[in-house]
C-alpha cells in the first residue's frame, strides 16, 4: 500500500542573482509502506530537492510550484504552520546530508537526545538516558558515547547518532540524504547495512539518496534513477541490476564510482548534464545518449510501464519487453 504518493511535483529555485533553476520537473513517485527505496543519480540532478519536497522541508529559494503529495491518503501539500509541524513529528524525518552537520558541535550526544525527546514530551532525566541508550543500541552504539561531543566521534559514529536521533521520533518515512558520503568504504557498507536492518526491524519506509548506485542497489527494495530533474527509471533493485533499461542507468551501473568522490564519472558517456535553468525540448539525456534517434530530440519521453518497472526512454519503450542496450 502506498504510504507516500507524489504526483507531478515541480520544484523551482529562484535565486536573487541568477536565472530560476527547474530542479525537479513534473515528477511522480510512490513509496509503499515498509519499502526501502534508493534515489540515485549524478550530483546536481535534483535528488536532495525531491527528497526534501516529499517531506515538505524545502526552504527558499526553493519553491514547490506544482503537484500534490499524499501521505497516508491525505494531501499534505497544503499544510502550513502548526499542522505541518504536527505532520512532521508524526510522520516524516530527515537524516541530513553529512552527519556532522546534523549535530550541534557544542552539544553532547546526551544533550541532543534531551533536546529531541523534550521537544515532544515531558520526560525526566533518567528516562531520557534510558531511551537514549536504547536508541543508540539500535544503531550499534553503547552508552559510552552519551557524554561525548560530535568532534570526539568518528564519521561513521556521528552518522549512527544522527540516525538514532531520528528514530526517537518513531517516524513512518525517513529520508536519508547521502548517508554514507564522506565515509570510507568499509564504514559506508556498515551504515547502509544498519539502515537496512533497522528498516526491517522498525518497519518504517525510507528513501535513501545516493550518487552511488552500486552501494544502494544491494540494500534496497527498489531503485529510482534521476537525471536532470526527472525520474528516468524506476525498478525493483534486483531487476535493475540484471536488466537496466535506460541507457543512463546502464552507464551508471558500468561506472565504478570512487566511493570517496562526491560525483560520479560516467565512463564512455561524453558530456555533462544540461543546465536546468534553460528550457529544453526532447529527452534531456539525448545529447549524451549513444542510442538517440530523431524522436529523442523532438519529444520528451514520459515515464511509462515497461516490464515490472517504469522507464522514460523512447528506445526502451519501443523495444517493449526487451531493453535499450548500450555498448
Ligand atoms: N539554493 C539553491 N539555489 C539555486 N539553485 C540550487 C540551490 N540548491 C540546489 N540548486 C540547483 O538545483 C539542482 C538540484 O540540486 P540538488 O537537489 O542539490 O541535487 P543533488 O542532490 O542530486 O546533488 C542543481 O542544479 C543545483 O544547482
Ligand atoms: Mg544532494
Amino acid at each position: 500500500m502506498a504510504l507516500l504518493e507524489a504526483r507531478a511535483i515541480d520544484v523551482v529555485y529562484t535565486p536573487a542573482d541568477r536565472a530560476p533553476v527547474r530542479a525537479v520537473r513534473t515528477t511522480s513517485l510512490i513509496v509503499d509502506s515498509g519499502e526501502l527505496v534508493g534515489l540515485v543519480g549524478e550530483s546536481g540532478c535534483g535528488k536532495s530537492t525531491l527528497g526534501l519536497a516529499l517531506i515538505r522541508m524545502l526552504r527558499p529559494p526553493a519553491h514547490q510550484t506544482g503537484g500534490i503529495i499524499l501521505f497516508d491518503g491525505v494531501d499534505v501539500t497544503q499544510l502550513r504552520g502548526e499542522q505541518l509541524r504536527h505532520q512532521r513529528h508524526q510522520g516524516f524525518a530527515l537524516v541530513p546530508q553529512s552527519g556532522m552537520n546534523a549535530l550541534n558541535p557544542v552539544r553532547s550526544v546526551k544533550g541532543h537526545f534531551t533536546d529531541i525527546l523534550r521537544a515532544h514530551e515531558r520526560i525526566g532525566r533518567a528516562e531520557i538516558r534510558q531511551r537514549a541508550v536504547q536508541l543508540l543500541g539500535k544503531v550499534g552504539l553503547d552508552s559510552t558515547v552519551l557524554d561525548r561531543y560530535p568532534h570526539e566521534l568518528s564519521g561513521g559514529m556521528r552518522q549512527r547518532v544522527a540516525i538514532a536521533l531520528v528514530l526517537a521520533l518513531d517516524p513512518r518515512l525517513i529520508v536519508f540524504d547521502e548517508p554514507t558520503t564522506a565515509l570510507d568504504v568499509i564504514v559506508q557498507a556498515g551504515v547502509i547495512a544498519t539502515i537496512r536492518q533497522l528498516q526491517q526491524e522498525e518497519g518504517f519506509s525510507a528513501l535513501v539518496i545516493s550518487h552511488d548506485l552500486g552501494l544502494v542497489v544491494g540494500a534496497t527494495d527498489r531503485v529510482v534513477v534521476m537525471y536532470a530533474g526527472q525520474i528516468v527509471e524506476d525498478q525493483s533493485s534486483e531487476r535493475l541490476l540484471r536488466h537496466p533499461r535506460h541507457p543512463y542507468t546502464q552507464a551508471l551501473l558500468r561506472c565504478y564510482a570512487d566511493p570517496r568522490a562526491d560525483e560520479v564519472h560516467l565512463e564512455g558517456i561524453v558530456g555533462s548534464p544540461p543546465d536546468l535553468s534553460t528550457p529544453t525540448a526532447g529527452c534531456l539525456f539525448a545529447p549524451r545518449c549513444p542510442l538517440a534517434e530523431e524522436i529523442c530530440w523532438k519529444s520528451d519521453p514520459q515515464l511509462s510501464p515497461v516490464g515490472d518497472g517504469q522507464v522514460a526512454c523512447h528506445m526502451a519503450q519501443r523495444t517493449g519487453r526487451g531493453h535499450a542496450r548500450v555498448g
